[in-house]
């Protein structure tokens, strides 16, 4: 299909365009398989630029005329592009192209969701809809004239007056091509206004199928908190007269922040109490706030090219953190971060992978949106404001809206304000961008004639794509506690520059525990031999909240650790007497206590075998965990009512911080208890619930307790018209099912009549779910590995990028037992063999077999 041997792009090779945009005027005409889209392009040399030669990217495009200055030309064409002889002087560029967006299944470029029209350019979609030079750092002012049967029809900018049956767009903010974004539907509008502070009214629309205007309140709800939050905390306001958003079914991803016109992934926007559980509202909250965030973050002010993706998304997931934080609780959110940042940025960064915050090659751009560009972009500049303090990062990122509005910058840049402003010298906290891997701290104490010393020591293990690790700065915020469990040290920020560090901490009493990367201060592996005993007393005396969880985390997990290396092993129950203490706590907010309740997840279990030289294996880990929370609901048998009580929800359901936490207490003792009532407690949930969140926990349950059928079917019975709703359906019974089952199950959910394998979020409830299942996914048979390969394939030749995003289920690969790792080397082998397969999936496999 595409190129046999991918071109490798680098960061050390860019040159900027020979030549400047000065205006576009796109006119479309939109059909299924034959749309129209008609460009005229104000190019003018570009002063800053050595290299005239004049190429246009273009993909799957039939050209149909083209002209300069009105004399019709013949270009050069080839797979990826057009080149031409273009004048020396400003010149106008016009050419007429023909396009089908019915068959492009890809999801990249203009196509058609559920009879609707729709676009994603970014990163390079651009291409497939007209000849331009999709890059960036050229940036334009767009007029866009649709033309087409169906009533909708939007585009970016504000709208200007235009004959019946036609629109027309003006976005006179210049912007790169991935920003550009078109719209046309039989679509409704759930309608808004907004204020800003500066008096501007700003229209605002969600646009839905017919059917889904109920699902809208509280995305337009968000939209409005994000607006007035980027006000109170950034000082950036909002700058058309109009922003939309739309609500599409078939998106490779969240959503898209194109300008005025964000694009979302309907399950990521729609939302409705019945419909959707509180973990759902909380994502939706923080995307909708993440996209409105890019448009100074990403769309003002944008990347130079896409090695610096990490200058706008970095910067933004810290922004919806932010957000998120003042909505709801700050140390829920942050505890919230950290698991999903071990649970997928850590393995990317550990395994064949592994590649800095800013890559410098990459094949194929569409495989860089990971968890280590974003989640630990954001945590990179969490550190720096840690660093610097508050007030230094304001004014810091004041200084950067000011001096880079308008234009395409770099990591430098950014970089630069902060120097700035602050005098510092971040030439080694630049690591944090060049250099990939997860550090790792040691920690060594020593406490003599009242004086405690902390000794650090940092080292990052070699990565495949790089062999030399130098140390980073690292912010170690450190509290200390008195044998009483009174704070004898507030917490205090440690900057760590070299290899190995002291610091000490004179006229101390008595010898004070450590409570060390409180906030998780730095994204690093902290190795400190701990006693049980101090990991309790943190437990119950910490109040760093983040640590105060740690510690619990930590014994958690070094008691599955014990039960899976040593069968005759039962749980921690000492451990489990304290927990149990915390979890009774009424003054603790229910959020935290549920996340107290969590255990490490089985792959990060196999991990932390892995790294104590034990080859993991999953049975094993399936075994001790179900064994634990077996042992834990039978200890804490006789407080489980008064718990469950606790948690009833009396008011009207709101999708609030303080609901959700009570539900989700609530939800966790209801799968306490019915590991012991045979679905008792749970079928009566089930049977009362009014809510997505209630409905879901309990069947998530009976699933557990191998007494779903009925519920599936009822749930099935009530849902089947509700796309959102069909993927929880497919997702629970694979996420959930004992290993013995789940990959037969899956099998045999694509031939149920609603697995759509084409729309991604159909695919991903199913193999996502599978894969999200450790011992399921890990069979000893290789069941599972098989399944997803012959649907990696399949997927692959309509819809490479979300094919390519699957592929990362095999990262961890290396870490398991020779014949499990020869099944997985096997299915990937077969992936890399098929032919015609996407540069998209083929870089993912060769970097996986590396
Ligand atoms: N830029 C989008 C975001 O982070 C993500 C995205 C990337 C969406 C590529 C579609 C395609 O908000
Ligand atoms: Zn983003």
């Amino acid at each position: 299909m595409k190129d046999a041997s991918p071109q490798t792009i680098y960061l050390k090779d860019y040159k900027p365009f020979g030549y400047v945009v000065e205006s576009v005027a796109l006119v479309f005409d939109l059909h299924p398989t034959a749309t129209r889209v008609t460009s005229t392009i104000r190019f003018a040399p570009n002063p800053e630029a050595t290299d005239r030669t004049f190429f246009l990217d273009g993909e799957e495009l039939t050209l149909i005329s083209c002209a300069i200055d009105g004399q019709p030309v013949t270009p050069e064409l080839s797979e990826t592009g057009l080149r031409l002889d273009a004048p020396d002087a400003p010149f106008t560029f016009e050419a007429e192209v023909e396009i089908s967006p019915e068959t492009n299944t890809a999801l990249e470029g203009l196509y058609m969701s559920n009879g609707m029209y729709c676009t994603q350019c970014e990163a390079e979609g651009f291409r497939k809809i007209t000849y331009y030079p999709d890059r960036p750092d050229v940036m334009a002012v767009f007029d866009v004239t649709i033309r087409g049967p169906l009533p909708v029809k939007l585009s970016n900018g504000n709208p200007l007056e235009a004959p019946e049956g036609q629109a027309r767009w003006h976005d006179p903010w210049p912007k790169p091509a991935y920003l550009f974004a078109l719209v046309s539907g039989d679509l409704v509008a759930h309608a808004d206004r907004f204020t800003t502070r500066s008096g501007r009214e700003v229209e605002l629309n969600l646009w839905v199928r017919p059917g889904d205007e109920g699902k809208c309140a509280f995305g337009m709800e968000a939209l409005k908190r994000s607006m007035r939050w980027d006000e109170d905390v950034y000082g950036r306001e909002y700058d058309l007269d109009i922003f939309n958003i739309v609500a599409v079914d078939d998106f490779n991803m969240g959503a898209m922040e194109n300008k005025g016109l964000n694009i979302f992934n309907s399950a990521a926007v729609l939302a409705s109490p019945e419909t959707s559980t509180d973990a759902n509202f909380e994502r939706i909250e923080a995307i909708i706030a993440h996209e409105y965030f890019h448009n100074w973050t990403g769309n003002r002010i944008t990347c130079r090219d896409w090695f610096q993706l990490c200058l706008k998304e970095g910067l933004t997931v810290f922004r919806d953190s932010q957000f998120t934080s003042d909505m709801r609780s700050a140390p829920v959110k942050r505890i919230g971060d950290v698991i999903d940042l071990r649970a997928r940025q850590f393995p990317e960064d550990q395994g064949p992978l592994s590649h800095p915050v800013r890559p410098e090659s990459f094949q194929e751009i569409n495989n860089f949106y990971t968890a280590t560009v974003y989640e630990k972009g954001a945590e990179v500049i969490g550190m720096l404001k840690r660093l610097v303090g508050d007030a230094a990062y304001a004014e810091a990122l004041d200084l950067y809206f000011d001096r880079h509005d308008g234009q395409a910058c770099t990591i430098e840049d950014w970089l630069k304000v902060f120097e700035d402003v602050t005098g510092r010298d971040l030439s080694q906290f630049k690591r944090w961008y060049s250099q990939s891997g997860t550090p790792r701290l040691k920690v060594d104490e020593t406490f003599e004639n009242g004086t405690y010393r902390l000794t650090f020591t940092q080292e990052t293990p070699p990565t495949p794509d790089q062999d030399e690790k130098l140390p980073q700065v690292l912010p170690i915020a450190v509290g200390l506690i008195g044998p009483n469990g009174h704070e004898v040290l507030p917490t205090t920020l440690l900057e760590m520059t070299e290899a190995t560090q002291s610091f000490e901490f004179p006229n101390m009493a008595t010898r004070p525990v450590p409570s060390i990367l409180r906030g998780f201060s730095a994204p690093v592996v902290l190795e400190r031999e701990t006693s049980r005993e101090e990991r309790i007393f943190l437990l119950d005396h910490d109040s760093d909240p983040f640590n105060r969880w740690e510690a619990n985390r930590a014994l958690a997990q070094s008691s599955l650790l014990t039960m899976i290396t040593d069968p005759n092993e039962g749980p921690d129950r000492s451990w489990l007497t304290a927990l149990l203490g915390v979890i009774r706590d009424p003054a603790l907010d229910p959020a935290y206590r549920a996340l107290l309740l969590n255990l490490p997840s089985q792959s990060e279990l196999a991990q932390a075998l892995h790294e104590r030289g034990v080859t993991p294996d999953p049975d094993l880990i399936w075994s001790a965990v179900e064994e634990h929370r077996n042992a834990r609901a039978e200890l804490w048998q006789a407080q489980l009512p008064a718990l469950a009580a606790e948690t009833r929800v009396d008011a009207p359901f709101s999708p609030d911080a303080e609901q959700a936490g009570k539900r989700a207490l609530g939800a966790a003792v209801l799968a306490m208890q019915s590991r012991f009532d045979g679905g008792t407690a749970a079928r009566a949930v089930y049977a009362s619930a009014d809510n997505m969140t209630l409905q879901l926990s309990a069947l998530t349950c009976l699933i557990t307790a191998g007494v779903a059928e009925d519920a599936l079917a009822a749930f099935e019975d009530q849902w089947r018209h509700d796309r959102l709703v069909m993927d929880k359906w497919f997702g629970v019974q694979i996420a959930y099912a004992p290993p013995q089952h789940a990959p037969e199950r899956a099998a045999e959910l694509t031939e149920h009549p609603g697995f759509d394998w084409k729309n991604p979020n159909r695919f991903r409830a199913v193999f996502g779910a599978l894969v999200a299942n450790h011992a399921a996914f890990h069979r000893g048979d290789g069941a599972s590995y098989d399944l997803l390969a012959d649907w990696l394939i399949r997927l692959d030749a309509k819809n490479p990028q979300t094919a390519a995003r699957m592929c990362s289920a095999f990262q961890t690969w290396r870490r398991y037992d020779s014949q499990r790792q020869e099944k997985i080397r096997a299915a990937m082998e077969r992936i890399a063999a098929t032919d015609g397969l996407s540069r998209d999936v083929t870089e993912m496999v060769t970097r996986l077999l590396g």
